[in-house]
């Protein structure tokens, strides 16, 4: 089974990002749990981040036949984003969505997200540990 992880704007900055909200933990060291993560549960796994719209819909699409399973932490752009959402819908592959933060804790402009209706599932609030989660109902569903 092969798993793609996508982090969208300033999760690249995780550790120095408000680590009040985000926590202390560098992006490097978020990869290294995922990947340590999903090698124990024998699932292959990619990932990527991009302070780009596009280039994550490059990437999704590019998915498409490749992937079994996406998780997506969109960041700003979950609140924005018709695109990201359009481009899950396109691709059909069963999709997470994940926030490192509960946001529905926090100011009224992230309470909607685009991508939530493309998604079988969202994970929010339980800090990078939600990742995991993630990855575990991916590989319990489509097993
Ligand atoms: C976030 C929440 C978003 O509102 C914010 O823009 C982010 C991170 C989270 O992981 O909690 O960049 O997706």
């Amino acid at each position: 089974m092969k798993l793609l992880v996508l982090n969208g704007p300033n999760l690249n900055m995780l550790g120095l990002r408000e680590p009040s909200v985000y926590g202390v933990e560098t992006y490097a060291d978020l990869c290294d749990k995922i990947r340590a993560h999903a090698k124990a549960r024998g699932a292959e796994v990619e990932l990527y981040q991009s302070n780009h719209e596009g280039d994550l819909v490059d990437r999704i699409q590019a998915a498409y036949g490749d992937a079994d399973g996406i998780v997506i932490n969109p960041g700003a752009y979950t609140h924005t984003s018709i695109a990201l959402l359009d481009a899950v819908k396109a691709v059909s592959i069963p999709t997470v969505e994940v926030h490192i933060s509960d946001v529905t804790k926090r100011e009224a402009f992230r309470q909607v997200s685009y991508i939530r209706q493309a998604c079988v599932k969202t994970v929010m609030g339980h800090g990078t540990d939600g990742y995991l989660e993630a990855i575990d109902f991916l590989i319990e569903t489509l097993a």
